[in-house]
């Protein structure tokens, strides 16, 4: 049997960062690659040298072209710019549109059936962008956002109450924006909805900073944005795949008149397996929460019809 091949392109902070988790994983041979000439290959080679450390046995390449991704069963979009403090994750479409569809491009060349997580931001439109450029269903296009906001979500949680992450559960749907959309109802803590276990001031307080967490990273960090999270996030969806989990993870899909909503790419809660996108679950939502995911969605179909102004896709 061969191992599996992930690619990872963007070798930069959350780029490298996958690669790591994915070979501490050992969820099958990576290849990175990325633009800058010669960096995919060094840090490659650096997370080879790391192996025998910690005892991982997978093959990890670099490269600043297509070839080696041949037949990879999943590729990790990760190039792009992030954001520098005072931008938005829209400030970043321009840019990262071209740089999304380019990699597309060159990714499906190599690897037609393959699954696509993209994490570029701005999210939501990025995989819109790599959708219409491969043509490919909508089981095998997908955004990485759902897991990271749902993670931060538990760790404020855990932080207020004092308790392990592991009992905490959390949904957030929604683009991934300062609109997000993290469901206190569907959010326990053993079982227990956190709406039982603390005032809503402190509910809504924990929510504003999730939605804000990408922002307060950015905050501290001056040059970049998070990648720690992120890539142990787009990781975990490449593992619930590779073992064909049925994991039902928070992820940006095509929703196909789920949530009454169609034709738009939004966070809902999909079980992930081998064949990507498996099935979109479609749990009840209070009215108000519904409302704010249909704004949430409309956010994101006003930067899916940016795109059209700047890139031919
Ligand atoms: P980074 O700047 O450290 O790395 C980006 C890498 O992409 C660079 O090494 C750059 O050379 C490479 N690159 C640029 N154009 C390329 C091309 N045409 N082909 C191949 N590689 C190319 O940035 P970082 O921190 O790794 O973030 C990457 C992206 O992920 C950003 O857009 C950021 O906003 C986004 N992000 C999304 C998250 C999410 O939840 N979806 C979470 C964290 C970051
Ligand atoms: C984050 O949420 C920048 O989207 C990235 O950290």
């Amino acid at each position: 049997m061969s191992r599996a091949k992930i690619s990872v392109i963007g070798a930069g902070h959350v780029g490298a960062t996958t690669a790591l988790r994915l070979a501490e994983m050992e969820l099958g041979d990576v290849v990175m690659v990325d633009i800058v000439e010669d960096m995919p290959q060094g840090k490659a080679l650096d997370l080879m040298e790391m192996a025998p450390v910690v005892g991982y046995d997978v093959s990890i390449t670099g490269a600043n072209g297509y070839d080696d991704t041949a037949g990879s069963d999943i590729v990790v979009i990760t190039s792009g710019i992030p954001r520098k403090p005072g931008m938005s994750r829209d400030d970043l479409l321009a840019t990262n549109a071209k740089i999304v569809k380019q990699v597309t491009e060159e990714v499906i060349k190599k690897s037609p059936d393959t699954i696509l997580i993209v994490v570029s931001n701005p999210l939501d439109a990025m995989v819109y962008v790599a959708h219409r450029v491969s043509g490919f269903p909508r089981e095998r296009v997908m955004g990485m956002a759902g897991v990271l906001d749902s993670a931060r979500f538990r760790a404020f949680i855990s932080m207020e109450l004092g308790v392990s992450v592991d009992n905490i559960h959390a949904f957030v749907l929604g683009g991934h924006g300062d609109d997000m959309v993290p469901l206190a109802k569907y959010t326990t803590v053993a079982g227990v909805p956190i709406t039982e276990l603390m005032p809503p001031e402190r509910v809504e307080a924990l929510i504003t900073r999730t939605r804000q967490g990408g922002a307060e990273i950015v905050k501290l960090l001056k040059t970049g944005s998070a990648y720690y999270s992120p890539a142990a996030s787009a990781a975990q969806m490449c593992e619930a795949i590779l073992k064909d989990q049925k994991k039902i993870l928070p992820c940006c899909v095509l929703a196909q008149d789920e949530y009454g909503l169609d034709g738009v790419f939004v966070g809902l809660p999909v079980k992930l397996g081998s064949g990507g996108v498996e099935e979109v679950f479609e749990i009840e939502l209070e009215d108000g929460v519904r409302d704010e995911l249909h704004t949430s969605a409309g956010h994101v179909k006003e930067l899916c019809d940016k795109v059209h102004e700047l890139i031919e896709i």
